[in-house]
């Protein structure tokens, strides 16, 4: 007998199922068969909120959530970081591999190559209110550039679609940038591309009169590990979203679009925004009981704290805590981070933290080095969408590869009325309306 089955006895007809394990996990399909008879559907399995159910088969990223690891392509996040350049890593979660010094070079030239937008791109950017949420602002131009490369729909074409990513990976951070200029009524300034990535987004954020921005490089390098720590992350809520829309065809521009916009909310990328509002609240390490006590009797949430799948400390958050470090000795110690250091200290030593295990995710420092590096807080989950986006396109790239996978078509429970007949209006007396 196969030993790498699983025997399922229907109590309802007594019949017996064997069922393949594969890589511990039986296929949902596979319930299909379990029946009481010819008019049953078959079983399902119910998992809202995907808490046990693998939606792929993925080679680019792994995570074990109870031991605290991460790694892309086999190589853990701790030796990237420290190693590696961002495009370095965005070209090992694409291709599978580490580039050579000659493919990096070219990489390097064909990503730079693409960071400059069409002219009407800072129209369309201009379009908006003086105060728009930067995520709103990325959320649409991402998907305008959809009707700027109408060619970008031949998603079958893998020519096509590498040329889709190297456009994609350059305009990120320009547009977030014009994002940024916009608010402040600056001027938008042009990529350029012999900076590099992070050393040219710096100068398009910032420059002003200087005829050359000069990026201090202690910024830029740990604004590179910190992309380098955001660019992917499994089967995420963005992620998932990038998938289920990219499954239906759409091109790469708008099904991006669609990811930023689930990574925008605040109990996923959102966090990062939302731990400054909270570490403003709190004010002073006197404030950390009563705040911690707020959270425990469930009045608010400790933001940054906890994980669908992290339940040891998210191995980012370490290396962003030490970056922290490095960032502060250029720019000064901002005040938060003791508070943060403080109430992390309390929370991890508090019963409702521990038996929950939350501990602090990527989330719960970065925020503290981007405010010190000058951004405002609404620029921070575009500083998670433009590295996560290299993430994103992997696994789009991924989907599109594997014969396994077909449009994204959740099934449901149905709990509504059973039939009923019309009702014309002149009949219908007032009702109690569930919700409104
Ligand atoms: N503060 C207080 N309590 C929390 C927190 C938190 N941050 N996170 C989880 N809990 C509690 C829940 O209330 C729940 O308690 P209960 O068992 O008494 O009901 C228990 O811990 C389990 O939490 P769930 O909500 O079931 O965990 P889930 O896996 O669904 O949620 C999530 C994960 C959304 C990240 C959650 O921990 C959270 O909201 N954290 C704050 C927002 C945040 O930091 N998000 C960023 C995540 S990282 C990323 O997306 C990049």
């Amino acid at each position: 007998m196969d030993t790498e089955t699983l025997t399922i006895t229907d109590n309802r007809t007594k019949q017996t199922y064997s069922l393949p394990i594969n890589r511990g996990t039986i296929r949902a399909m596979d319930l299909r068969q379990i029946k009481t008879g010819p008019e049953d559907f078959g079983l399902m399995t119910y998992d809202p909120a995907f808490m046990n159910t693998a939606s792929c088969q993925s080679a680019i990223t792994f995570l074990d959530g109870d031991k605290g690891i991460l790694r892309y392509r086999g190589y853990p996040i701790e030796q990237l970081a420290e190693n590696c350049t961002f495009l370095e890593v965005a070209y090992l979660l694409l291709h599978g591999e580490l580039p050579t010094a000659d493919e990096l070079s070219r990489w390097e030239e064909n990503v730079m190559a693409h960071a400059h937008t069409h002219e009407n791109v800072k129209k369309f950017m201009d379009g908006f209110h003086h105060d728009a949420h930067p995520m709103g602002m990325l959320v649409s131009t991402v998907a305008a550039l959809s009707t700027f490369y109408p060619d970008a729909k031949n998603i079958g074409d893998p020519q096509c679609r590498q040329a889709e990513i190297v456009r994609l990976m350059g305009k990120m951070p320009t547009l977030s940038a014009y994002a940024y200029r916009h608010r402040l009524g600056l001027p938008y300034v042009y990529p350029d591309p012999e900076l590099g990535y992070t050393k040219n987004y710096m100068q398009m954020l910032w420059k002003r009169t200087e005829p050359t921005y000069a990026a201090n490089p202690v910024l830029a390098r740990a604004l590179e590990i910190l992309f380098i720590l955001h660019a992917d992350h499994e089967q995420n809520c963005s992620t998932n979203t990038m998938r289920a829309v990219g499954s239906s065809h759409a091109d790469p521009f708008v099904t991006t679009a669609a990811a930023i916009a689930a990574l925008s909310g605040p109990l996923h990328g959102g966090a990062n925004e939302e731990v400054l509002r909270m570490l403003d609240e709190i004010g002073t390490k006197d404030n950390i009981p009563g705040f911690v006590q707020k959270v425990k009797e469930g009045k608010c949430k400790l933001m940054g704290f906890g994980h669908r799948v992290y339940k040891n400390y998210d191995p980012r958050a370490r290396i962003i805590k030490r970056a922290a470090e490095e960032v502060f000795e250029v720019t000064g110690r901002n005040p938060k981070l003791d508070i943060a250091i403080e109430l992390e200290r309390i929370a991890l030593s508090d019963e409702y933290f521990i038996k929950r295990k939350l501990y602090p995710n990527v989330d719960f420092y970065s925020g503290i080095i981007y405010q010190a590096m000058g951004f405002t807080p609404d620029q921070f989950t575009v500083l998670f969408a433009i590295p996560r986006t290299v993430g994103w396109l992997a696994q789009w790239q991924e989907l599109l590869q594997d014969t396994d996978q077909k449009i994204a078509r959740p099934r449901q429970i149905y709990t509504g009325e059973d039939k009923r007949d019309f009702v014309p209006i002149a009949e219908r007396g007032p009702k109690v309306l569930a919700t409104v």
